[in-house]
């Protein structure tokens, strides 16, 4: 187990920041963190980091209490903070070797961790550049490699994405999934549910200080049992179709109208197989479906939309 976080409790004031919260990373696993503004995101990974001593509960990391004192910890940490870190009027190569030094790389090897992290980070060649004459994506880049050089063994990402254009978006979420197949774990704060759907084996929902479901996106999707719509548009419809489709046993009602078959079925099951046979005679102009997403998940365990719970 790499990070073990048990019933935490943070107070800032009166204000619960942290409400008996509990998760745990394991090794090489991507584990996304995903909740509206304020749900507690930032402060749960502060304690992990050990910038921040809770009130109530453990935090443990590499098996070891974290109580923000332990180098050999912190060493093994890389940490990407939500606001950038980096100074804009410095090459983005004097960051680096700014924060390489900070984990005491010299040298010839510091200069080799900021050319490898340059460069799979994409900004090798304007190393040399100033940072005040860099894109927010570019900065957004840079920000995380600054937090690499070490070669920690947890990366912990705090809204990684924020404010930046879609390229350099799928850039990190590429970068992140890279990262995990080279055994470092992960740990990936969003309110983005399209980012930790993409990047993450295990995904923590939070809202208000709580946890208030955890599993992989199947899990996760399961637990609510939607249903999924698929609407069919055919040429010319037929009432023996509709009823040979309302007989499949895995589909749950079938609606015929005009020439569109509404066919419902239980969340995570796949009927394609069974009905295109049946509707191919007569023509498929078009077919859509929904599956229940994250977003489903959200709204159906906290009653709110994920976009506009702040
Ligand atoms: N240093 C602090 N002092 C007082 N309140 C804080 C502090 N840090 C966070 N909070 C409060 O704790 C709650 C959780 O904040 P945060 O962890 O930043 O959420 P998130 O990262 O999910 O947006 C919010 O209500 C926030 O206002
Ligand atoms: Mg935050």
């Amino acid at each position: 187990m790499i990070v073990e976080v048990e019933e935490v409790i943070k107070r800032f004031k009166d204000r619960l920041a942290l409400d008996c919260l509990s998760l745990a990373v394991e090794s090489g696993e991507v584990v996304g963190l995903l909740g509206p503004n304020g749900a507690g995101k930032t402060t749960s990974i502060r304690a992990i980091v050990g910038l921040l001593a809770v009130d109530e509960g453990t935090v443990s990391v590499f098996g070891k209490r974290q109580d923000g004192r332990n180098k050999e910890i912190k060493r093994r940490i890389g940490y990407v903070t939500q606001e950038l870190t980096i100074y804009e009027e410095m090459s983005a190569r004097a960051n680096l070797e700014f924060f390489g030094g900070l984990y005491d790389l010299t040298g010839d090897r510091l200069r080799e961790r900021v050319e490898a992290v340059a460069a799979v980070l994409g900004l090798d060649g304007r190393l040399d550049d100033r940072v005040n004459t860099y894109s927010g994506g570019m900065k957004r880049r840079l920000n995380i490699g600054c937090s690499l050089l070490h070669e920690p063994e947890l990366v912990i990402m705090d809204e990684p994405t924020v404010g930046i254009d879609p390229q350099s978006r799928s850039f990190i979420l590429e970068f992140v999934k890279q990262l995990a197949e080279g055994g470092t774990s992960v740990i990936y704060t969003s309110h983005y549910i399209e980012e930790v759907e993409a990047v993450a084996s295990r995904i923590y929902i939070m809202d208000q200080g709580h946890m208030i479901a955890s599993g992989t996106l199947p899990e996760l999707i399961a637990r609510i049992q939607g249903d999924s719509h698929i609407l069919v548009d055919v040429r010319i419809a037929s009432e023996d179709v509709r009823q040979q489709l309302r007989g499949i046993p895995d589909i749950t009602d079938v609606v015929l109208e005009e020439n569109q078959y509404h066919i419902v079925v239980p969340g995570g099951i796949s009927v394609f197989d069974q009905i295109i046979p049946l509707l191919a005679p007569l023509t498929i102009v078009n077919i859509n479906s929904k599956q229940p997403d994250l977003e489903d998940v959200f709204l159906t365990l906290t009653g709110k939309q994920l976009r506009d719970a702040v």
